[in-house]
This record gives structure tokens, C-alpha cells and sequence, in this order.
């Protein structure tokens, strides 16, 4: 994966609506909610976060996912519950610019009290059909440790099969599972 690879329309992410859920972009406004989703420890635990982890790594992940937006035409939205409005958590695509970066990835991360109601696996299709149709890549990548069940699980769900398993350089403790799908078992609606 090379910075050359993030191939998308640069511009302002575009609102989504699945059957519960709106995906739309993040404002400053979300930077409470988004310090609550990464100060949990369960989130945490999961993305294997420093416990201080807070404010300012949230206003950091806002203004990153910005620019991702902004230049490379693809990223992350907030989600939001379309009955109730209410903040759910983040879920989208995303690329690193390390040379062993596998690609476009799919992404999620709910708070945990959202967690169970399938939210996560609605917002990733979303994702993908987005990764897909708009960005026009091939295939997509979700980059998981294999610890996390949770998100394995998601991934399988939204038809991805582990690909492989190696240790990337932006995270050399502990390998990751490389989840792919390809544009054609996705469009066989093979899952
Ligand atoms: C990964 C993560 C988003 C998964 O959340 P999740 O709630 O398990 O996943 P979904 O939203 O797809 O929900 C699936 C669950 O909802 C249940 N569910 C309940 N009602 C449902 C409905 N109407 N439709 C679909 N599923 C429903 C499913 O049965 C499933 O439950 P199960 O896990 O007991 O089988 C969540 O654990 C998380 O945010 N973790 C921390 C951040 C993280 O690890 N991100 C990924 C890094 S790689």
C-alpha cells in the first residue's frame, strides 16, 4: 500500500442512510462522543489504546478522518441512530500509508452500550457498497487482531475471509488477521 494507491474523488464524505442508522460526516460537535467511545475501557482494551487515551486523541482521529476525506475521497462517519439521533459510534473506510498496509480497509467501532444490535454489520455494508461503487476499488481489506472476536465476527458477516495473518509494521506487537473481499464474491452476493 502506497499513499499513491488512495485512488478516491477528493471532497466532503456524502450522508448514508441504511434501515437504522445515518452515516454522516463528523463535526466538532462529536468530539465529546468521541472521547467517550475511546476513554471506554472496553474500546480500549480492544484497539489496544493507552488507558489516558481521551480528548486529544479524539480531536486527533476527528481531524485525521477529515483529511482523509478531503485527500483521498473516502473515510470514516459518524453514526448516528435514525429513531433517536443519538450518537452510536464510527464506522467506515481507512488506508495507512505504510508500504505493508494490505489497502482500503472497512472499519468499525461502536460504544459499547450499542454493541449486540447488529449495527456494526450495517454500517460496514454501507462501507463497502461505498468502497465498491464509489471509490472503485477492487477489493477491500479489514484489519483485525485475531483476539477480537467481536469484529471478526463482523467481518465474516459482511463475507471478508481471512486472507492472512502477519505482523504490520504500524502495530509490530502482535500480528493481524488481513480480512479481504472482493468486488466479485461481493457482487454475487456471496456471503
Ligand atoms: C467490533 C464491534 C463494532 C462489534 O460490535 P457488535 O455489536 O458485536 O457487532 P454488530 O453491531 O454487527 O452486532 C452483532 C450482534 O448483534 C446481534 N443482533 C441483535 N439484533 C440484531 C439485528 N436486528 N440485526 C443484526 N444483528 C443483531 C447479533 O446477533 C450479534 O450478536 P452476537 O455477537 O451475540 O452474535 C464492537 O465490539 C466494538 O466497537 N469493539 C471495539 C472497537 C473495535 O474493536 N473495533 C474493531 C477494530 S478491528
Amino acid at each position: 500500500m502506497t499513499v499513491g494507491c488512495l485512488t478516491g474523488v477528493m471532497g466532503a464524505p456524502p450522508t448514508l442512510h441504511t434501515a437504522r442508522l445515518v452515516l454522516r460526516p463528523f463535526a466538532i460537535s462529536d468530539l465529546e462522543a468521541m472521547t467517550a467511545l475511546m476513554s471506554h475501557p472496553k474500546v480500549q482494551t480492544a484497539l489496544h489504546l493507552p488507558a489516558h487515551t481521551g480528548g486529544p486523541e479524539a480531536f486527533q482521529a476527528l481531524v485525521v478522518g477529515a483529511g482523509l476525506w478531503e485527500i483521498a475521497g473516502f473515510g470514516q462517519w459518524a453514526l448516528e441512530e435514525r429513531s433517536t439521533g443519538r450518537f452510536v459510534g464510527r464506522a467506515g473506510l481507512y488506508a495507512r500509508a505504510e508500504p505493508d498496509w494490505p489497502g482500503v480497509e472497512v472499519g468499525w467501532a461502536l460504544d459499547p452500550s450499542w454493541w449486540g444490535r447488529g449495527y456494526a454489520t450495517e454500517a460496514g455494508e454501507a462501507a463497502v457498497r461505498f468502497g465498491f461503487d464509489d471509490v472503485g476499488v477492487d477489493s477491500l481489506v479489514s484489519v483485525i487482531l485475531p483476539e477480537n472476536e467481536a469484529s471478526s465476527a463482523v467481518a465474516r458477516r459482511l463475507g471478508f475471509v481471512l486472507a492472512d495473518e502477519r505482523t504490520l509494521s504500524h502495530f509490530p506487537a502482535m500480528p493481524h488477521g488481513v480480512w479481504r473481499l472482493d468486488r466479485a464474491k461481493w457482487e454475487a452476493g456471496d456471503r
